[in-house]
């Protein structure tokens, strides 16, 4: 049998592609390799947001060359973001490649793969064209469990100065909501029981399609899919947060109390040369908005130290809004220049020395956030989906709370799938740690 190993970086839209590609190859015979070694296909997902995961993705290319060499049966490609930006040159730095394929012809790898053990070299494939409607569904189900991720849109429109997302993922289109639902209801026909909707801005899903509809609208659709008990998406731009997104908080039963609103920089200066369409002002505002419908929503959100010009003043904004707002957590970044991008052409580079120490700062002042965040949640009971076994203790399992926070605590793995209350007895820097709540030894269970 021949086996597939995949490996991802990036987001979860790399890891819904990932995903995809593999269900594609499954349905070809091939099966996943436990290790990249034991694999006849090895494909690597790269991503190029930043600098440093374009090195992680060449490194670990590079390394496959000694693979290849080894077993010159292997076929060996890269998928992806950084395989859109670079096309062909791929080959001429990593001769021993067997083929390169962008981010729009995902359905193409199998047959590439095909004409590869045939004898065809270096096959490439980096058009942009439009996703076949229902590529995402072809595969469902995909790898067992009670989580999926549902792409409802490709690309973006938003071109903010520092992102290479636009060049690399193509203009916003969305999935006619017909098809997106076709799926999560396929997905909640095999056991799933959340779903977390996919989309570079999500706010602005609908756009562009034959169908008036909306995200909102799409939310409702997705909650009134039987079987279906949870609702995520990601990722969500401040600006276009509408009031009936909001609302929907409120009004839609499954969809969770938890936001990514990635807020980048808390100077306006800044915010302005990015590019992103708000003030701090215009963010917090939203934030309130939100707390006043949602109280105890959990908030996350991106942010990058080190723009062009960004002065020590201008960071010290963006600890400000931090410490108005008191983020249950956030992903940092230091800026790095990505070729083609407006930023990039931008005088006034801050120091990379200067982008370490704000980085460190920050994030040791979000690791006392989230902490302080975690322990709130001491003495609360609560819905946690169970995912499966944890990776710590051997009796242990570990799951979600609504609020996007893992927990862990005794239980049994017969527990996958279910909805239970736990009782929250600690609050990490990472991680709660809970008790199931039972009647005598039956978990109390809110799963239907
Ligand atoms: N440099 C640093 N961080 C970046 N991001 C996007 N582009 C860059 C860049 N050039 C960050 C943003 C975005 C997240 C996915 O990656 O914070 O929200
Ligand atoms: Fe990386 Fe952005 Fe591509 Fe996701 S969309 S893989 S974050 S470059």
């Amino acid at each position: 049998m021949k086996r597939y190993h995949i490996h991802t970086f990036g987001c979860q839209m790399n890891v819904r592609d990932s995903e995809l590609v593999g269900g594609l190859l499954e349905r070809e015979g091939y099966r996943p390799a436990e290790d990249i070694a034991d694999a006849d296909v090895v494909i690597i997902n790269t991503c190029t947001v930043r600098v440093k995961a374009e090195e992680k993705a060449h490194s670990l290319i590079g390394r496959l060359r000694a693979l290849k060499r080894a077993r010159p049966g292997i076929t060996v490609g890269v998928m992806g973001c950084l395989a859109q930006q670079w096309g062909e040159e791929f080959f001429s730095k990593f001769p021993h490649l067997d083929f390169v394929c962008g981010t729009h012809a995902l359905d193409v790898i199998p047959g590439m793969v095909l004409r590869l053990s045939h004898g065809e070299r270096r096959l490439s494939e980096t058009a942009f064209r439009q996703y076949p409607g229902s590529l995402s569904s072809w595969c469902v189900p995909r790898s067992p469990g009670p989580t999926a991720y549902v792409n409802i849109m490709q690309g973006c429109d938003n071109f903010c100065a520092y992102c290479i997302v636009p060049y690399v993922r193509g203009r916003e289109r969305s999935r006619p909501p017909g098809d997106v639902i076709e799926e999560v209801k396929a997905l909640a026909a095999g056991g799933v029981k959340e779903v977390t909707l996919l989309g570079q801005n999500v706010n602005s899903y609908g756009k562009g399609l034959t169908e008036k509809t909306d995200f909102p609208d799409l939310l409702k659709r997705v909650s009134a899919v039987r079987g279906i008990e949870r609702i995520r998406f990601t990722t969500s731009h401040p600006r276009d947060l509408s009031e009936s997104l909001m609302n929907a908080f409120v009004e839609i039963d499954a969809l969770c109390e938890h936001i990514h609103l990635p807020f980048q920089a808390g100077s306006d200066s800044v915010l302005r040369r990015m590019r992103r369409g708000y003030t701090a002002e215009g963010y917090l505002r939203k934030i309130d908005e939100l707390r006043r419908r949602v109280p105890d929503i959990s908030l996350s959100t991106d942010i990058i130290v080190g723009f062009p010009g960004e002065r020590d003043e201008d960071f010290e904004k963006t600890i400000d809004l931090m410490g108005k707002v008191r983020f249950d957590n956030s992903f940092s970044f230091k800026y790095s220049d990505r070729s083609g991008t407006v930023a990039a052409s931008f005088g006034d580079k801050v120091d990379e020395a200067v982008k370490s120490e704000r980085l460190v700062f920050l994030q040791s002042l979000q690791r006392k956030h989230t902490l302080e965040k975690n322990r709130q949640r001491e003495g609360m009971i609560e819905e946690v989906l169970v995912e499966g076994p944890s990776k710590g203790g051997s009796e242990d399992v570990t799951g979600r709370t609504r609020g996007n926070r893992i927990v862990n605590f005794r239980g049994d793995d017969c527990l996958r799938g279910k909805t239970v209350l736990v009782n929250i007895t600690r609050g990490y820097a990472h991680s709660l740690r809970g008790e199931m709540v039972q009647r005598g030894e039956i978990p109390l269970c809110l799963s239907k």
